[in-house]
């Protein structure tokens, strides 16, 4: 691909993505068709409910991730840093985007590595395209972007959707699982897949627990949708923005694919995001079978709206609306309020989760 479309394009993913139109959770609310079942006699005391979580090897303060997002322009370097200083006062992980800018523009590395140099207390995680971890070269570009920003971990996304949407996009993707299995094996640091908001099913799950990845994001539908990111660069009137139109709520929704998924791994941890919008979702992704929930489009736009400030303070919404569900359930840990399974679904959503229930 050619190198000098990389960095604008990062910059029209931000641009777009700050758009509300992009985010289908504002017409599409699959965690409304999941409802947590409450106890009016909680046996705990509100203040003692413990939200901290192992996860990457660290204690982070609550279940809750960054997921990534941007680098490659000084644009999004400041974004990045606004971000991590939120992540690292606050105590949580934190992912950055694509660093295939990166490994093609040696010198836009600082915009990612800003990320590990300001929050050096918490998980910091690589993130490349499955396409850019394909072939001979694979190992080594994932090492590379590793090494690039001292990560605890990289995250490799799938996002077959918006491959075809792109109109310069990578279209043959033969032999991922082979190259994700190749990385789990070759890398000192543990492999996360992720999807990018079309949704990881329990049956590419089982195959991606079975080759040994430390986690899968699940990133359902029902969040941002790049299907209609990508539409909105597409020329108008050509077939990509066309086809982004029709394919804009495209894939599993966020609570079926965790639960479903929950079912049918054995080893990987569980993250649910896609369309997490308050502390009350980030609830039902743990209460449905998940480790943490993570959000990206919210943070993004706290970020650019009000800084770091304004990134700690929805940081601290979404903690205190988890805690009240946990309270509220009657468990004192994240642990305890996981195994409750304390939720039940709604239609359409009942409808997706017995049909992937495998
Ligand atoms: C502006 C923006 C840029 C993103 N860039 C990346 C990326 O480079 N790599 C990646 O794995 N996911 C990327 N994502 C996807 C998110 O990590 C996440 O999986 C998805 O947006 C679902 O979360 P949300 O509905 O809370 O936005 C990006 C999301 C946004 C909003």
């Amino acid at each position: 691909m050619d190198k000098e479309l990389t960095e604008p394009r990062k910059l029209d993913h931000i641009r777009i993505a700050l758009e509300e139109i992009v985010d289908m959770s504002k017409e599409e609310r699959w965690f409304d068709s999941v409802e947590l079942l409450h106890n009016p006699l909680p046996d705990s005391s509100f203040d003692e409910v413990d939200l901290t979580t192992e996860f990457l090897g660290h204690k982070v303060s609550a279940p809750i991730l960054i997921e990534g997002m941007t680098g490659g322009h000084k644009a999004a370097k400041r974004i990045n840093e606004e971000l991590a200083k939120a992540a690292s006062r606050f105590g949580v992980p934190i992912g950055v985007g694509s660093q295939r800018a990166a490994l093609e523009k040696g010198e836009l590395a600082h915009t990612y590595r800003v990320v590990r140099e300001i929050a050096d207390n918490v998980p910091v995680i690589a993130n490349l395209g499955i396409s850019h971890v394909l072939g001979s070269n694979g190992v080594d570009n994932a090492k590379r972007a590793v090494d690039m920003i001292e990560a605890d971990a990289i995250a490799i996304h799938l996002n077959p959707l918006q491959e075809v949407i792109q109109p310069e996009g990578d279209r043959d993707l033969r032999d991922g699982l082979i190259s994700i299995r190749d990385l789990v094996r070759e890398l000192d640091v543990p492999v996360i897949v992720k999807e990018v908001g079309s949704g990881i099913g329990p049956g590419v799950a089982k195959l991606l627990d079975y080759v040994g990845v430390y986690a899968i994001d699940v990133a359902g539908s029902g969040g941002t949708s790049w299907a209609l990111i990508e539409g909105e660069r597409a020329p108008d009137r050509s077939k990509e923005r066309t086809a982004s139109n029709v394919y804009k709520k495209w894939g599993i929704p966020t609570p079926a694919a965790i639960l479903s998924v929950s079912e049918a791994i054995e080893r990987a941890k569980l993250i649910g995001s896609g369309g997490v919008r308050n502390g009350l979702d980030a609830a039902k992704c743990i209460a449905l079978g998940a480790d943490m929930a993570g959000a990206a489009r919210p943070f993004l736009k706290a970020a650019v709206e009000g800084k770091h400030e304004a990134v700690v303070s929805l940081l601290n919404d979404y903690s205190y609306q988890l805690k009240i569900a946990v309270f509220l359930s009657g468990a004192k840990s994240i642990p305890q309020f996981r195994k409750m399974k304390n939720y039940l679904l709604l239609e359409p959503l009942a409808s997706w989760v017995r049909r992937l229930l495998i």
